[in-house]
């Protein structure tokens, strides 16, 4: 079993979501990349990477296609039932592998959607945030110039992009802080859109750690030739 310091990895993959602004027949991470589906691009990078001790596949209620694939899976999968909002996906996720992971151990979560995220960004991450109370997440800086505008699309102002950073997966934390964060934010009626949301509003302070920019979540249509061409230069390189 791979260890960080002390703390073992384990992942939680958010698999439930429909896929609506790809507007496609099936949910995105069925969707075919480079010879097969993106969930499985992605969780041969999250199940294959060498910390990872267990990973918590969270899919729909009434997915059918999952079933199709799970023979293929390493043994370190687990499926468990998604919610209505991603981050109720992930508190399954979390819940699912309660009875294994310590409070101090790290769950380590990331979108189905991202299939090009680099192993050597995970090992950047892990090392990164090895002995960390709290925790962080890939991010990436941003890169263009910002403008603030009104609802008419009228600029009123240019923002200082050199504190902005666009927020990635995975995003890493301690397992038992992570758990109770996002149960609280829940209980509270809040829907965190990621984890490190749920860490703020819980008044910890999560760190971000650079990665690259080719991580990219599959949300449009055209994002799957994009992913197609990331996979290719990655294997060129
Ligand atoms: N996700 C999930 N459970 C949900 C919603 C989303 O597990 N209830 C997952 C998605 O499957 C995806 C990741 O969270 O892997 C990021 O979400 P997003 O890119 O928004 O995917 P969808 O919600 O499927 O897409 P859309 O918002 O366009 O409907
Ligand atoms: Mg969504």
């Amino acid at each position: 079993m791979s260890r960080t310091g002390d703390a073992r990895v384990f992942a939680i993959v958010p698999a439930a979501g429909s896929g609506r602004r790809m507007g496609a027949e099936v949910p995105k991470q069925y969707l075919e990349l480079a010879g097969r589906t993106v969930i499985e691009h992605t969780l041969a990078r999250i199940a294959g990477h060498a910390a990872v001790v267990r990973v918590a596949i969270a899919i729909a209620a009434d997915d059918a296609r999952f079933a199709a694939l799970a023979p293929q899976l390493p043994d370190a999968c687990r499926v468990v039932t998604g919610g209505a909002e991603r981050c109720h996906s992930v508190l399954a996720g979390l819940d699912a592998l309660a009875d294994e992971a310590t409070d101090d151990d790290w769950a380590l979560v990331h979108d189905a959607a991202r299939p090009c995220v680099r192993s050597t960004d995970i090992d950047t991450m892990i090392e990164a945030l090895a002995g960390h109370a709290v925790g962080g997440i890939l991010a990436a800086p941003v890169r263009d110039t910002l403008k603030r505008c009104d609802a008419d699309g009228n600029i009123e102002a240019t923002v200082d992009r050199n504190a902005l950073w666009h927020a990635l997966t995975p995003q890493m934390f301690r397992f038992g802080a992570l758990r109770r964060a996002l149960r609280a934010a829940l209980d509270a009626g809040e829907l965190v859109t990621d984890e490190a949301q749920a860490i703020e509003r819980s008044g910890l302070v999560p760190r971000v750690v650079a990665g690259h920019a080719d991580n990219i979540k599959i949300t449009h249509p055209a994002d799957l030739a994009l992913a197609e061409l990331i996979l290719a230069a990655q294997a060129r390189a």
